[in-house]
């Protein structure tokens, strides 16, 4: 089975699993035959590769709770990192089951995995010290449209995930999200009237960054200056390389509606 640096797709080969439409990622059913056949993929970059921007927000005693698992190893690597307290969820009952027991097999018991839809979070409010995501918001831009202007459809599924995300989180909990969307195109949603949160942002990766963004609860201290962004009555145009080689082939197809919009 081909390897590809920290990606693996162990169980069929990318072109087995990639859909042919980016908007195919927003059907369960879609992730669901994917993962029936895929044993591992992971999305952007492994836990290797953020630890180190990841691991000073992380306590043992914290609750975790990781939207979107897929069959990453994230959750057993923030097990090896001390966190005892995780919950895994995803929309695949497919990839639930398979978690649940790969997890069992690794003696993980301890891990809860559940089928939840990130839209409606099955949580209470002020459940989780840390709510953790990789790709898994992203998945919800892949029909945005014009990035600068995404369609009110894909922004009221944004927003509902935040607030849920928000709402879990305990007054001075953090938000960790992991993805291909520029500052620009996330910090208006990151920062919409009535979160409280803070926002940081860092990278990560070799050649074409990923983008780690950090949203603490509690801490958001005014509402946001985005004059170092938006001048002469537009957008600035990130100064980042966006160039294709650097993607594996399906980042590229998940993030085309990104880099077209960009490009022209
Ligand atoms: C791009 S993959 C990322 C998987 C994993 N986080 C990783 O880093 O490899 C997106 C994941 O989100 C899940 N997903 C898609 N829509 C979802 C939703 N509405 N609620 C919960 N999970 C969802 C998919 O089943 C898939 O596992």
């Amino acid at each position: 089975m081909a390897e590809t640096g920290e990606k693996q797709a162990r169980g069929g080969s990318r072109a087995d699993v990639a859909p042919s439409t980016a908007a195919a990622y927003l059907d369960p059913h879609y992730w669901d035959e994917r993962f029936a056949s895929e044993e591992h993929y992971e999305w952007f970059k492994d836990y290797s590769h953020f630890q180190h921007i990841l691991r000073p927000f992380l306590n043992p005693s914290h609750s975790v709770l990781e939207i979107g698992c897929g069959n990453s190893r994230l959750c057993e690597e923030l097990r090896r990192d001390g966190v005892a307290d995780i919950t895994c969820i995803d929309i695949s009952q497919v990839a639930v089951e398979r978690t649940r027991s790969r997890l069992l097999d690794m003696g993980l018991e301890g891990i809860k995995v559940v089928q939840a839809d990130m839209l409606d979070l099955p949580f209470d409010s002020e459940s989780f010290d840390v709510v953790i995501e990789k790709g898994t918001m992203d998945v919800l831009f892949v029909d945005s449209g014009d990035p600068w202007r995404p369609r009110p459809a894909t922004v009221n599924k944004v927003m509902k995930m935040l607030e849920g995300v928000h709402k879990v989180l305990k007054p001075e909990g953090i938000f960790i999200s992991i993805s291909f969307g520029q500052p620009h195109f996330r910090r208006p949603l990151f920062e919409s009237p009535g979160f409280t949160w803070s926002m940081e942002w860092n990278t990560f990766g070799e050649g074409f960054h990923y983008f780690f963004y950090i949203l603490k609860k509690g801490k958001r201290i005014s509402e946001s200056d985005y004059s170092n962004e938006y001048k002469n009555g537009s957008w600035s145009v990130p100064s980042f390389n966006l160039l294709h080689e650097e993607l594996e082939d399906e980042d590229y197809i998940f993030r085309t509606t990104i880099c077209d919009e960009l490009e022209t």
